[in-house]
């Protein structure tokens, strides 16, 4: 698996699995099947209800002989009021995952108290408990106000990010201080997406993506990976599925030419697909 560096020189695997709605033992089952495809990134957060499976599926894989540092555990911090509420929040993560330290810690969303939630994973980060931190669905605004007070700047800011919505502007925005991107919803949810002029269905039955993806005899959903992941956009498709898990896998032995990536950049709208976002 290609890996990249984050701004403090860790290493984390391009692309890993998202894990929203994988819960009880069919999610944990879907996890450790992930984990026999290779996959080794895995996105967690206290909202979706499902660090404990994490944690077993991890710990499991750690027992039958995989190292722990192969692995690359990242979960998102609910909303807390105080810098005490957020330390005790990721103890309670922690204990969740059955872990001694977590690879990344994002805030889920700009919330009110997030600079002093911040301040609590700073102090964590020192201690080594978390070897990255940062954010998620923080706009360009929102970002570059969030850094002027940070004294670690976020490692990733994990945001909506596919073929209709490639936040272009925020990432120029986080090159200067190396935050990466890391896009949420590749395939915008699996949404139904008629109406949007996409010739209805999900995003992976676009014609233009359609008619590439038959180029390279690779599915829609390859080429979409592969685009994000050409630009260094970190990729965590969900799936509960093994076939699917190893398709979005195997997106690393080809590349898309110049021309065919201009035409998929040509179909961002820098829409939000969601009506809850705030970009
Ligand atoms: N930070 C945030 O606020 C935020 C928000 C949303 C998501 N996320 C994270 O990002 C992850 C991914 O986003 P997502 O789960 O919303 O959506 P997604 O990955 O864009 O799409 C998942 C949907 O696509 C289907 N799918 C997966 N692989 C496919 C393939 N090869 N061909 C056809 N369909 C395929 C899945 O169905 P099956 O399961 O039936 O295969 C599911 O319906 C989440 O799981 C979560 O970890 C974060």
């Amino acid at each position: 698996m290609q890996t990249l560096t984050l701004n403090n020189s860790i290493k984390m695997p391009l692309l890993g699995l998202g894990t929203y709605t994988l819960t009880g033992s069919a999610g944990q089952k879907a996890m450790c099947e992930a984990i026999e495809v290779g996959y080794r990134l895995f996105d967690s957060a206290q909202m979706y209800h499902n660090e404990s499976e994490l944690g077993a599926a991890i710990n499991n894989a750690i027992k039958a002989g995989i190292k722990r540092e192969e692995f690359f555990i990242q979960t998102k911090l609910l909303g807390a009021n105080s810098e005490d509420s957020t330390k005790k929040s990721i103890e309670k993560s922690l204990q969740s995952l059955g872990l001694d330290y977590i690879d990344s810690l994002l805030i889920h969303e700009p919330y009110t108290q997030s600079k002093t939630m911040y301040k609590a994973m700073e102090s964590f980060y020192k201690q080594g408990i978390l070897k990255s931190i940062g954010i998620s669905n923080f706009s360009t605004k929102a970002y570059k106000e969030f850094i002027q007070t940070c004294e670690i700047i976020p490692a990733i800011n994990q945001c909506e990010t596919h073929l209709l919505m490639q936040q272009k502007p925020l990432r120029e925005a986080m090159k200067a201080k190396g935050t990466l991107l890391q896009s949420w919803s590749p395939f915008i949810a699996g949404k139904n997406m008629a109406g949007k002029n996409m010739g209805g269905g999900s995003i992976l039955e676009n014609p233009t993506l359609k008619s590439i993806a038959s180029k390279y005899d690779k599915t829609p959903a390859q080429v979409v990976l592969r685009f994000l992941i050409k630009q260094g956009i970190s990729v965590i498709p969900k799936t509960s599925k093994k076939t699917r898990m190893i398709e979005n896998f195997n997106v690393f032995d080809f590349s898309l030419s110049a021309e065919d990536r201009e035409i998929l950049s040509a179909l961002d709208t820098n829409k939000s697909s969601f009506s809850w976002t705030n970009y």
